[in-house]
């Protein structure tokens, strides 16, 4: 059983911990990682996942980014612990933190990722939209929260100010 909470300055390290621990090594060179350089974290929207005994189970991130002239948000990074993997975990933290953007008034998501796990979230591939390279085109993908909202949104992605 776990329970999701708004990410702390105290799960920092543990956060990253987790995600060292899913993700293949050397995942901070990855060119997305460049849009968070030097970028605060939307902090409503990072949460943490932890069992009845405290241990994390799984955390997700989000940040602030511009694709062309709008502001988009960018999902992830998004990791369950191999133990916990499979059941369900990682949907209820994209669920969850899905529905609180929409709440605060959020337009769109974007992510890189695999579309056959995501498209059950919405998610689809988004023309246009170029991630900084190398970025696989097929799996840049989109998640309007608001109707259109992806509608002509095409261009770079570049660091929120
Ligand atoms: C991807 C991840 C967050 C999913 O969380 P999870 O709690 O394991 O997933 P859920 O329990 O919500 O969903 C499980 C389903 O997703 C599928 N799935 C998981 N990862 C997938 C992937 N990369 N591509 C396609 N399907 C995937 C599983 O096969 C399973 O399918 P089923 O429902 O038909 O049985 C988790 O597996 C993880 O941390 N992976 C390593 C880090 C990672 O790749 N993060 C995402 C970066 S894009």
């Amino acid at each position: 059983m776990f329970t999701l909470a708004q990410e702390t300055a105290d799960d920092w390290w543990e956060v990253e911990a987790l995600f060292d621990l899913a993700f293949a090594p050397g995942r901070t060179a990855l060119s997305s990682y460049r849009l968070r350089e030097d970028v605060a974290p939307v902090a409503p929207l990072c949460r943490v996942a932890r069992d009845e005994n405290g241990t994390i189970g799984g955390a997700i991130r989000y940040w602030p980014v511009r694709v062309g002239d709008h502001d988009a948000l960018l999902l992830g990074p998004v990791a369950v612990h191999p133990i916990a993997q499979g059941e369900g975990l990682g949907a209820a933290l994209i669920r969850d933190t899905v529905a609180r953007a929409e709440e605060q008034g959020f337009a769109r998501v974007l992510l890189v990722g695999d579309a056959p796990y995501y498209a059950r979230f919405g998610f689809q591939r988004l023309e246009g939209v170029e991630m900084p390279p190398p970025t696989n085109p097929d799996r840049v993908l989109g998640l309007e929260l608001v109707p259109g909202a992806w509608a002509g949104v095409t261009g770079p992605v570049t660091r929120a100010a």
